[in-house]
């Protein structure tokens, strides 16, 4: 039974109160992009280099390239966005504000409080920054006032229960050619797994539900990329383990929902208090996906 949002929010105001909420955009394009602060590239980077303003790829390029080439007003929603730092940031600059609009979803609206002074003063100017729109919400559940053309999930993705039904809600509230970003300083992907008391025999030591997702989205023609490090200096590109990275990129495709079709059995909780959903399989022979990517009719 899943918890109450009530459950939830007690049991994240004791996990989160020995995390850092507080991350401004290096720290995000940190993640998003692995070795971007270093001038390396990754696979992420490569695949956003079209959406972004100028040579270099970042959140903000992207968001600056994005809302240029709409021509409109667009939307970033930045799910379990803590302090919503980052949307701060973004917005501190006039332009931006009038071409972006942003959204932040979190259990909480935690403001600076539980900061030191040290840290206030780091984050300060950021701080008074014009404030997101705040949605106080489970995330894993959420639903959108209207469709993001950018959603990110930097740090978070490790606290949920049920990690393929929140990465579904995103990419069905997504706009049209909308990106979905989720990411964090390591490894998340293989974090999730399959419940290998499920099924009697035949599992694969090697499957895992989020490579599983990533076959669907690849044979259901859904553009993604996926990074766990950054190339390495001498431009080689390590290849990608599906079942293990730390920033994942989705793109919607028009015309498409994605469904999940299995639950967690159960949830261990690792060291950090992160959590190690393990998902029911199908039973063998039974040809549904655990994640499908649907045609909605038009
Ligand atoms: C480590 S913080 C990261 C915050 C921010 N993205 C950053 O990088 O600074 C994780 C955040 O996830 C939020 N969170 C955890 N479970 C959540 C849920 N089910 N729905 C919404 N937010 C959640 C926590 O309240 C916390 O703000």
């Amino acid at each position: 039974v899943p918890p109450s949002f009530d459950e939830l929010r007690a049991e994240q105001a004791r996990v989160q109160a020995g995390k850092f909420q507080g991350r401004l955009l290096s720290g995000y394009n940190g993640d998003i992009f692995p070795g971007h602060t270093f001038k390396e590239g990754c696979a992420v980077a490569d695949f956003m280099r079209p959406y972004a303003a100028g040579d270099t790829v970042s959140l903000e390029t992207v968001l600056d390239g994005m809302s240029e080439r709409a021509g409109r007003q667009i939307h970033w929603v930045d799910m379990q966005a803590g302090r919503s730092l980052a949307q701060r940031q973004y917005m501190l600059d006039p332009a931006r504000r009038e071409r972006v609009a942003a959204t932040a979803v979190d259990l909480f609206d935690y403001g600076l409080e539980g900061l030191d002074e040290e840290e206030i003063a780091f984050v300060k100017e950021v701080a008074n920054g014009p404030k997101p729109n705040v949605i106080i919400a489970d995330a894993q559940e959420v639903v959108l006032d209207r469709p993001g053309d950018v959603i990110t999930c930097e740090e978070g993705i490790q606290y949920l229960d049920d990690p393929l039904r929140a990465i579904a809600n995103w990419y069905n509230q997504l706009a049209a050619a909308g990106f979905l970003f989720i990411s964090r300083g390591g490894d998340w992907a293989s974090m999730v797994g399959y419940d290998f008391s499920s099924i009697p025999y035949g599992l694969r030591e090697d499957q895992s539900p989020i490579a599983d997702m990533l076959d669907e989205l690849a044979a259901a023609g859904v553009p993604f990329e996926a990074t766990k490090t950054s190339d390495w200096a001498s431009g080689h590109r390590p290849l990608l383990n599906p079942g293990e990275f730390r920033s994942l990129v989705i793109q919607k495709v028009p015309g498409t929902q994605m469904m999940v079709n299995t639950t967690p059995s159960f949830i261990n909780s690792s060291y950090s208090d992160h959590k190690n959903p393990l998902y029911r399989m199908a039973d063998p022979g039974d040809p549904t996906p655990p994640v499908q990517i649907m045609r909605t009719p038009s």
